[in-house]
């Protein structure tokens, strides 16, 4: 039982929320999961419709439900908007409502896929990695934040901070899956520089005693930016702020072959769940049927297991994708020049993910 609540937002975003709703539906039946979904709006889309990239009733509807599906925000159409009407703002801004502060981007290779990444197969196969980035602290929310003062000499400003609970409850979601993982968890900051988190290294250094059964290490962001590229197998579970986590998951998307196969979960105290790809709205590509519906379809995924607890429909889906890549099915993004690839659209893609799933 549980209803999630689907928004399908702007770009790419209803093509690809589109595939993954219909994975939902074949785990739902095949297991008897009970679960109900409905639309709403954000981003662009909602900004077209009613002025506002986060309507009140989509905040209401997904603060009621278990869980919300998300595609993504943004486009050309709305970039002239100031600021606190983009339609990003929509999506920080149900990031807050729902207090989703515990942010989980894994970032894993999938063996097809080792030639489709640009770095070299062996730097990149077997790799599993989880950062776990806080969401509604830090920069992106910090006050004082704006423009101001006469035009030519105008000062722009933001704040970065961090309080010692927010610090240690996403430090103690970090510690706890380390320690379901490989028991490493490396802390990353800028110590040496920023004081927010000279903070940031003193609270994780001392939760660590609570957690002897897990390695803790620090590293400051430029060189986990380096070491993310050069020796990404070195990490396993990898906790940061809301600023550098953004920059750390797409550099590690990229690891993987494709910011395409990002899946993501953001989670509340009460574990309801905001389930988005890492990816964004892909204007470009928007409406061709060209776009990677899999991290989408693996959010789905991660939403089954974190939200509703079924591990058996989660990993059903995770099978599935595993094995259309091993049978040769890509998008244009993940495709290599590989004689035995079946290139297809984001459709084709559902399609195959579905009939993977029937065929269990
Ligand atoms: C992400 C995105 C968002 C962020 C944008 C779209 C606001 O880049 O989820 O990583 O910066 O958090
Ligand atoms: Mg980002």
């Amino acid at each position: 039982m549980g209803h999630i609540v689907v928004l399908p937002g702007d770009g790419i975003g209803p093509e690809i929320v589109a595939q993954a709703v219909r994975v939902l539906d074949v785990v739902n039946a095949r297991f008897g999961l009970g679960l109900t979904h409905s639309e709403a709006l954000i981003g662009g889309a909602a900004i077209d419709a009613t002025g506002d990239p986060l309507p009140e009733t989509t905040l209401t509807q997904a603060k009621a439900a278990d869980a919300v599906l998300l595609g993504a925000v943004g486009g050309p159409a709305w970039d002239g908007l100031p600021m606190s009407q983009r339609p990003e703002k929509g999506l920080l801004r149900i990031r807050a409502g729902m207090e989703l502060f515990a942010n989980f981007r894994p970032a894993i290779l999938y063996p097809e896929l080792a030639h489709a990444s640009t770095l070299k197969p062996e730097v990149v196969s077997g790799l599993d990695i989880l950062i776990v980035r806080e969401l509604i602290g830090g920069i992106y929310f910090g006050e004082p934040r704006g423009i101001e003062g006469a035009p030519g000499q105008r000062v722009g400003f933001n704040t970065d901070r961090y309080s010692e609970p927010e610090i240690e409850r996403i430090g103690r979601i970090a510690f706890d899956a380390a320690r379901a993982r490989g028991g490493r968890l490396c802390s990353v900051d800028k110590a040496n520089v920023l004081e927010v988190t000279v903070l940031w290294r003193e609270v994780m250094t001392r939760l660590a005693a609570d957690y002897p059964d897990v390695t803790l290490s620090h590293m400051y962001v430029d060189n986990a930016a380096m070491q993310l590229v050069r020796a990404p197998k070195q990490f396993d579970v990898v906790v940061t702020g809301n600023l550098f986590g953004d920059i750390l998951s797409d550099a590690a998307a990229m690891l993987t072959g494709s910011i395409g196969m990002l899946p993501s979960a953001s989670l509340n105290s009460a574990k309801q769940g905001l389930y988005e790809p890492c990816h964004g709205s892909a204007p470009d590509i928007a409406g061709t049927d060209t776009a990677n519906p899999l991290a989408t379809i693996l959010s789905v995924a991660m939403m089954l297991m974190h939200t509703f607890n079924h591990r058996e429909a989660a990993t059903a889906i995770e099978t599935a994708v595993q094995h259309v890549l091993a049978t040769g099915f890509r998008t244009r993004d993940i495709a290599t020049a590989a004689v035995d690839e079946r290139i297809v659209g984001c459709q084709a893609m559902g399609d195959a993910v579905v009939t993977s799933l029937e065929g269990q």
